[in-house]
């Protein structure tokens, strides 16, 4: 179901001292009622965060995982561990993956796989580089990131899947897309949605933004027809402009 989700990526950030230093500031913030909010901290702070949020409305959620439910594969995370730990959601195919850790479409079509099974709600992330976007290609490269690695499921499967658009030139760079590059990108992903599933189900997906948002532009990029809210890197880490963000809709 469509719904207004801002989700904060910590990325390899925070200790356990200051994750429950974030954790305290972060409870003490207007919590919207009709917005999700998620945070996402490292595996290492997992079970602190979500013990510490439990009995609170921000969902704890994980930032990666494994496609394999156990096995030998040193240094991983597999679905079940996170379940075990009662996570119920996982970002995956951020674009620091797919770059630095040479997450295909394939494999991510297999983590999706392994996370839909194991009941995991997923955040796909997707998004194009600098070069396709001046080349104009931007719309072909999202469009085959999503297909490659989601088309091969029914719509029945894709219930609990939301969807990120990170262009990656907006990633960490203050270069945030115009609030219209924003809708034009949502814009065709839904209709891409819609060309598989029907329009029905396209317009029931919740399509975040993420790359440099930030409480001076939130509300304008949030309030573009397409955009259901925002994955949220450097600015997740301070817990004012979190929430300045979370309440920007
Ligand atoms: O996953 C969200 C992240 O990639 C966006 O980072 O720092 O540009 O908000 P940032």
């Amino acid at each position: 179901m469509r719904k207004n989700i801002v989700a904060g990526n910590w990325k390899m950030n925070n200790d356990l001292s200051e994750t429950e230093t974030l954790i305290r500031e972060l409870k003490l913030q207007n919590n919207p009622s009709d917005v999700e909010v998620m945070v996402a901290p490292s595996f290492t702070n997992l079970w602190q965060a979500f013990n510490t949020l439990k009995d609170h409305s921000i969902e704890v959620i994980a930032q990666n995982m494994h496609f394999a439910d156990s096995g030998a594969y040193t240094g991983e995370v597999s679905a079940p561990m996170l379940k075990s730990l009662g996570i119920k959601t996982v970002i995956l195919g951020h674009s620091e993956r797919r770059a630095y850790f040479n997450e295909t479409d394939d494999i991510l079509a297999k983590k999706v796989d392994t996370a839909l099974k194991n009941e995991l709600r997923v955040i796909f992330c997707f998004g194009e580089e600098l070069k396709d976007r001046k080349a104009e290609n931007h719309e072909t490269v999202v469009g085959n990131q999503i297909k490659n690695a989601l088309f091969h499921l029914d719509a029945s499967a894709l219930n609990n899947i939301v969807l990120a658009y990170e262009p990656v030139w907006a990633i960490g760079t203050g270069e945030t897309a115009s609030p219209e590059q924003a809708q034009d990108m949502h814009a065709f992903i839904r209709k891409t949605l819609a060309s598989k599933y029907g329009d029905d189900f396209a317009n029931e997906v919740s399509i975040l933004y993420g790359g440099s948002v930030k409480p001076s532009n939130a509300k304008e990029i949030f309030s573009k027809p397409d955009v259901d809210g925002g994955l949220i890197g450097g600015a997740a880490l301070n817990a004012e402009d979190f929430f300045a963000i979370a309440n920007a809709f």
